[in-house]
């Protein structure tokens, strides 16, 4: 029986369940990070047990891989199946254009791995991550950087015009550790005019395994609000 929820968990659910419409027989899904991405493992698990529906999940986390246990999806990796059919995640803002911040999660770096590899890419998200501009509402963008290289990157990140602050972890003492091993450098940059540029510039520091920054890759959007679902669509890369 659906539990009741309050509307932001409510307008999340409805996002995913739309996104989870996407998924067909025979399917391999990248299954996204974070609380909204969990919506759309719950109902894709409960596709999976009620239906006719065979699919094999790719896990962008270790939260992802203990979830999608849990809800009975068969688990696979990008080494055997390279290609996904659809991966539909999480965001933490969301432009018109479809150019997202990711990673409060901490996950961004197998999340863009996943996404890369996928046909289609479905976000999914409430009302309140949307914006004009990335970096909106002092929002920062996770940089994902080599234990070893933290100081040397978050001193090239200033360069580069941002304020980088280590993510501390919860629930232990130190910095977060990623799925991967390493720190988190959330880095304000304010508004920011051209996500691509300044993507490549970051990516471009030694020490930086990936950022939060998700441009080209998603193709449909879906946003809960409290009268219903919006998508949003983008022309596909070719
Ligand atoms: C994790 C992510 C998540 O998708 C993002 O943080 C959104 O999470 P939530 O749905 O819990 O708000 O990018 O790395």
């Amino acid at each position: 029986m659906k539990a009741n929820l309050d509307p932001i968990q409510e307008a999340k659910r409805s996002a995913a369940l739309k996104a989870v419409e996407h998924v067909q027989d025979g399917f391999i899904v990248g299954l996204g990070s974070g609380s909204t991405a969990a919506f759309a493992i719950e109902a894709l698990g409960e596709r999976v047990k009620t239906g006719n529906l065979h699919v094999m999940g790719v896990p962008t986390s270790y939260q992802a891989f203990l979830l999608a246990i849990e809800c009975g999806i068969p688990i696979t990796t990008l080494d055997e199946h390279p290609t996904v059919d659809l991966t539909i995640d999480g965001a933490d803002q969301i432009t018109p254009e479809l150019c997202l911040i990711k990673g409060m999660g901490a996950a961004m770096a197998r999340e863009k791995i996943v996404a890369a590899a996928s046909k289609l890419n479905v976000i999914i998200a409430d009302d309140k991550k949307r914006v004009k501009r990335l970096g909106e509402n002092s929002q920062s963008v996770p940089i994902e950087v080599l234990p070893f290289a933290i100081s040397l990157t978050k001193q090239k990140i200033i360069d580069a015009g941002g304020k980088p602050v280590l993510r501390e972890g919860k629930g232990k003492l130190g910095p977060t550790i990623t799925d991967n091993g390493n720190a988190i450098l959330d880095s304000y940059f304010g508004e920011i005019v051209n996500p691509a540029e300044l993507e490549v510039k970051i990516k471009m520091i030694p020490g930086v395994v990936e950022t939060g920054f998700f441009v080209g890759l998603t193709d449909i959007a879906y946003v809960g609000t409290s009268i219903g679902v919006d998508k949003i669509e983008r022309l596909r890369r070719k």
